[in-house]
């Protein structure tokens, strides 16, 4: 997509900013004309794209999981860039995958409620009070079509996701007045490191390798057949954080290829099917 400054002049804070969707992200609000705070714990890749950002980005170590770290990372972002219009919470973790509910000996619960959930409450308060004293900004939360397709796994990431969707909704109506919009984005099956079903994280040399064992399989359930990708979710991120959507909130904008419209298996044809087959055999 080419930019078309729709960023111009506005400041980010990006959370889980290191890598895959929070990168892109990062990526899109320079592009977009705007600053950005990378808010990450990979030290390593966070200062890389920053660098690679140049003067319009900074890198911030900081645990989404710790109240404390919230509070300066917003204070961080206005002492460095003067102002905070964009935040960006989407920092997040699966937590261990166990496919049945029954064997999941639920052990990550607190550490995943806190680092998706809290850290967005967290984030949205701190970000939220200092928006509230310039006339207003723009929130943006990432869940995810976990909270809205019911299935097998991670549990614990499902519930922290469907509870970001019910905070999202119920902090806009509250934070309205203040002119701050608060959105969610819901991306569908994005190949980035947390989407490898492996913790910890695999060597880069074999990620590829693996996303292309499991992309058929992500893809039986999407009637978009191409893969989704970072960017698609950094540019919904671009919209809603731009003035474009500036009477847009306490919205969940999905993103998906399709993938929560509707199933994919053509159950008329194989009832149509089945018929047939009977009919046939009953020599009707
Ligand atoms: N990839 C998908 O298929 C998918 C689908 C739906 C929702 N999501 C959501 O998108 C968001 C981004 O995920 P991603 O796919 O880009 O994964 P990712 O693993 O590529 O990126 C997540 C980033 O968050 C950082 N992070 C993890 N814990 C942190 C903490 N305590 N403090 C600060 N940073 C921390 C990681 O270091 C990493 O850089 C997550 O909230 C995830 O739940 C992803």
């Amino acid at each position: 997509m080419t930019p078309r400054g729709d960023l111009e002049g506005k400041v980010a804070v990006v959370t889980g900013g290191a890598k895959g969707i929070g990168a892109a992200s990062a990526e899109a609000v320079v592009a977009e004309g705007g600053r950005v705070v990378i808010a990450d714990l990979d030290d390593e890749q966070g200062r890389a794209l920053a660098a690679r950002l140049g003067d319009a980005a900074r890198y911030r170590r900081t645990d989404v999981g710790e109240r404390e770290d919230m509070r300066a990372l917003i204070d961080f972002a206005v002492e460095e860039f003067g102002s905070l219009d964009i935040m960006f919470n989407n920092a997040g973790i699966t937590g261990a995958f166990h496919n049945r509910f029954l064997d999941d000996p639920l052990d990550d619960l607190e550490r995943v409620l806190r680092i998706n959930l809290a850290s967005v409450m967290w984030g949205t308060q701190y970000a939220a009070r200092y928006m509230a004293t310039r006339g207003g900004g723009a929130i943006v939360n990432t869940t995810s079509i976990a909270a809205l397709d019911p299935g097998f796994a991670i549990p614990a990431y499902r519930a922290s996701k469907a509870g970001i969707i019910n905070f999202t909704r119920s902090v806009a109506v509250d934070l309205g007045e203040y002119a701050i919009r608060v959105n969610a984005i819901a991306p569908g099956g994005i190949p980035t490191s947390m989407n490898s079903f492996v913790e910890p994280g695999l060597p880069p040399d074999m990620f590829a390798d693996l996303q292309a064992q499991l992309e058929p399989i992500r893809l039986i359930k999407q009637p978009l057949k191409r893969p989704g990708k970072p960017a698609d979710i950094a540019n919904m991120l671009v919209f809603l954080a731009s003035d474009r959507a500036s009477h847009i909130t306490g919205q969940v904008m999905v993103v998906d290829g399709g993938v929560t419209a509707g199933s994919t298996l053509n159950q008329t044809e194989l009832l149509r099917e089945a018929r047939a087959r009977f009919l046939n055999e009953r020599g009707d």
